[in-house]
């Protein structure tokens, strides 16, 4: 029994002295000479750096699952891949090595970048090394650079052209650069069919590598199969690489891995190696356990196109609503309940925009005391349109303008300018008109270089038109609509030339609007009669006295009032007053009225053009006796010297106007100065 006893406790010392260290790093790593084996890296003498890291059950993590790392793993100590005791002195060693890695990628099929073997001279190029595509290996500097000094064996997981990459599966050897001297798919070969299977590198499997380098073939061999399949026949990848020109002396054995925008985690379960001669065996059922799969990898779809697809709704959201708020304030307009009733009437801002391209300056047709001109087409009816745009601030006396603009709408006269309708915004007026294809009488009467200036025929009849369309106003129609600023550029003339009034009753929007306490005359100067300074009340008779000042104008082609390079005023009237009491009446008109004129009609307009100007408001003709006079209906009564002489025009302008009208004008918002002074 005692016998016994002892062969047993020997025994068990044995056993116990030729047990193996256990599952963790094998004993024969220590004084390794260019040989060792790892099945796990339980208390492995590696050199760790960047995210690697050992886990507790021995796993090499090299990366651990956080974005833009990179992990090195490798042997402390370089290895001596030249052999000075060697025969052949100059060709580097053979080498083999195996091991098992896998790859955790965050989803089923994409991964961040993989993992490499490789073979440096240098540890430092490792620290200088990028993350990311660079593998952790080489960076943007040294990457093909021959003095990189480095071998690697690639796990690629993402496809990356710039290095020439066959696809995001594949396996590649790599001398210097990471652009592979030779890729394939990552797969093996069936030893039974020879077929090729693929292995996907970022499945979580662990799979086996075997690397061999044949110093005196100078040539390399990568095979791979999934862990616990016994080494494939045919290798994946063989190509030639000297190694000679790759590490002269010593040279760094280890792993690489680096993450980019994605998160994995790279694992290598097990390695040996071993120079001169084949790697040792690794014990498959001694290697570590993975963490589960079983948190299933998620899937791409719900991972990353969802939160891309609704980041990109959001944004689409977002753009559309920007668009749309653009577009409210772009077109946006004033509308108050009680304009529903002029509906009709109102043009939307959008068609105007459209219409006059935007407001463009192209489309300028003019720009006066009231507002800017535009040129414009309407999409729908395909009509042409002139829109003035007016800016006006003050609510007050809108609505009474806006409801004469639309009983206006509905004034038709040959002579007068058709007012189609409006559109109100914020601070500004939007009215709509026929277009006039041959623009302001004014420009025929005093651009003088054109050539363009009008017989007296078609003065006659220009001057007849717009007293019948005054006529309209003042007595045909429904109720007596005032024009309050008559005057060569507000004559339109249409494409025969008819004589077309315009912008009658906008002045009124002027009148309105401050309080009742301050006059305000408005009009231009050289157009308004005398009394509007005492009364500022615009009657039939003002227009009438507005219509006299254009009567001169038309015949002599000069501006009621004109002022020369001194700054003296000369008034037209005056000035016709002196032709006529000298009886040199017909010298007054425009001398260049080409093809000469009927001197009777001159003298008759001129004639009628005083008495319209007369001073007293009561001693001017109606604009119905005005017709009556042009068509001959009636014999224009004779001018007495008296009718003029008590009281002289330019003392009336000089001590009225100056006095009143130019404070009261001058506070006014549109041009009636500015169209004074700004007589050529
Ligand atoms: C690790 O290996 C290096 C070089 O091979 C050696 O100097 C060191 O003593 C080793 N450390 C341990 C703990 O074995
Ligand atoms: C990974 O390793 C890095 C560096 O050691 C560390 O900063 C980081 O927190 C680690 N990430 C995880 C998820 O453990
Ligand atoms: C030495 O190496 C060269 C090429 O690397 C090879 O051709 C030659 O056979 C080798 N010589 C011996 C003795 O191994
Ligand atoms: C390669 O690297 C070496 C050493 O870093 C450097 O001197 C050389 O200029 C580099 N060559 C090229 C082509 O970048
Ligand atoms: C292997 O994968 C590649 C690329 O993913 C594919 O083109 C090929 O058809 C696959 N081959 C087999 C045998 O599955
Ligand atoms: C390998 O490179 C070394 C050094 O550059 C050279 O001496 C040797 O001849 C090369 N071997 C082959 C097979 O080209
Ligand atoms: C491999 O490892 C297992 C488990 O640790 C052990 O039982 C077995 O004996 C090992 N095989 C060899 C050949 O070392």
């Amino acid at each position: 029994m005692p016998l016994q006893t002892f062969h047993l406790a020997a025994l068990l010392l044995l056993l116990l002295l030729l047990a193996p260290a256990g599952r963790c790093a094998d004993a024969t790593a220590g004084g390794d000479g260019g040989r060792f084996v790892y099945n796990g890296f339980k208390g492995a003498n590696l050199t760790l750096d960047g995210a690697a890291s050992v886990t507790p059950n021995g796993l090499l993590m090299l990366t651990n699952g956080t974005i833009q790392m990179k992990g090195h793993a490798f042997h402390p100590s370089p290895l001596p891949f030249q052999d000075p005791g060697a025969r052949n002195a100059t060709a580097a060693r053979s080498f083999s090595t195996t091991f098992v890695f896998a790859i955790y990628g965050p989803y089923v099929d994409l991964s961040s970048h993989g993992l490499a073997f490789f073979v440096a001279s240098d540890k430092e190029l490792l620290s200088a090394a990028l993350p990311g595509q660079f593998l952790g290996l080489l960076n943007t500097n040294n990457n093909g650079n021959r003095s990189s000094h480095v071998l690697a064996v690639e796990f690629d997981t993402l496809f990356n052209a710039d290095f020439g990459d066959i696809n995001s599966n594949h396996v590649g050897v790599d001398v210097d650069s990471l652009v592979s001297r030779a890729a394939a798919d990552a797969g093996y070969y069936d030893d039974g069919t020879g077929q090729f299977r693929n292995l996907s590198l970022v499945s979580r499997k662990a799979m086996q590598v075997w690397v061999d380098y044949d110093g005196a073939a100078t040539q390399i061999t990568v095979t791979m199969a999934p862990v616990g399949l016994s080494r494939p026949k045919k290798p994946l990848l063989q190509t030639t690489v000297n190694l000679s020109d790759v590490v002269q002396d010593t040279a760094y054995v280890g792993f690489t891995s680096a993450t980019g925008i994605l998160f994995s985690r790279h694992f290598v379960l097990g390695w040996s190696f071993a120079l001169d001669g084949p790697a040792p065996a690794l014990n498959i059922s001694a290697l570590p356990t993975l963490p589960p799969a079983g948190n299933k990898p998620r899937s791409k779809v719900l991972e990353i196109v969802l939160p891309i697809a609704s980041a990109a709704l959001v944004f689409a959201v977002g753009v559309a609503i920007y668009a749309l708020v653009r577009r409210r304030i772009k077109y946006a307009e004033v509308r108050e309940d009680w304009e529903v009733a002029f509906g009709p009437h109102r043009f939307s801002y959008k068609d105007l925009f459209h219409a006059t391209k935007g407001f463009s300056d192209k489309q300028l047709l003019g720009a006066g005391g009231f507002g800017s001109v535009y040129k414009g087409v309407l999409r729908k009816s395909n009509t042409e349109v002139a829109v003035k745009k007016v800016s006006h601030e003050s609510k007050q006396g809108m609505k009474e303008f806006i409801a004469e603009v639309a009983s206006m709408g509905r004034l038709r006269h040959r002579n007068l300018v058709q007012l189609l309708g409006y559109c109100r915004r914020k601070g500004e007026l939007l009215l709509v008109y026929d277009y006039m294809p041959n623009g302001s009488l004014d420009k025929y009467l005093y651009d003088r270089s054109k050539g363009a200036l009008l017989d007296w025929p078609q003065r006659f009849h220009i001057i007849r038109g717009v007293a019948s369309g005054l006529l309209y106003l003042h007595e045909d129609w429904e109720q007596v609509v005032i024009h309050r600023d008559v005057k060569a550029s507000n004559v339109l003339l249409d494409a025969e030339m008819n004589g077309r009034l315009g912008d009658f009753g906008l002045a009124r929007l002027y009148d309105h609007g401050t309080d009742a306490h301050t006059t305000h005359v408005v009009g231009t100067m050289g157009y308004l009669a005398p009394e509007l300074g005492h009364t500022g009340k615009a009657t039939p008779a003002t227009d009438v006295f507005a219509f006299g000042a254009f009567l001169l104008e038309v015949t002599c082609g000069r501006r009621p009032i004109e002022q020369d390079e001194h700054g003296n005023h000369t008034v037209l009237v005056d000035w016709v007053t002196e032709h006529w009491r000298r009886g040199l009446m017909v010298d007054a008109a425009d001398t260049m009225i080409p093809d000469g004129f009927n001197p009777d009609e001159v003298s008759l307009v001129l004639k009628l053009g005083l008495l319209c100007s007369h001073p007293l408001p009561n001693a001017r003709p109606t604009m119905r006796q005005v017709m009556q006079y042009l068509d001959g209906d009636m014999v224009l009564p004779d001018l007495s010297p008296e009718y003029f002489g008590f009281t002289g025009m330019e003392r009336m302008y000089s001590r009225e106007f100056n006095k009143n009208m130019m404070s009261c004008v001058s506070s006014t918002s549109i041009g009636a100065v500015s169209d004074f002074t700004g007589g050529r």
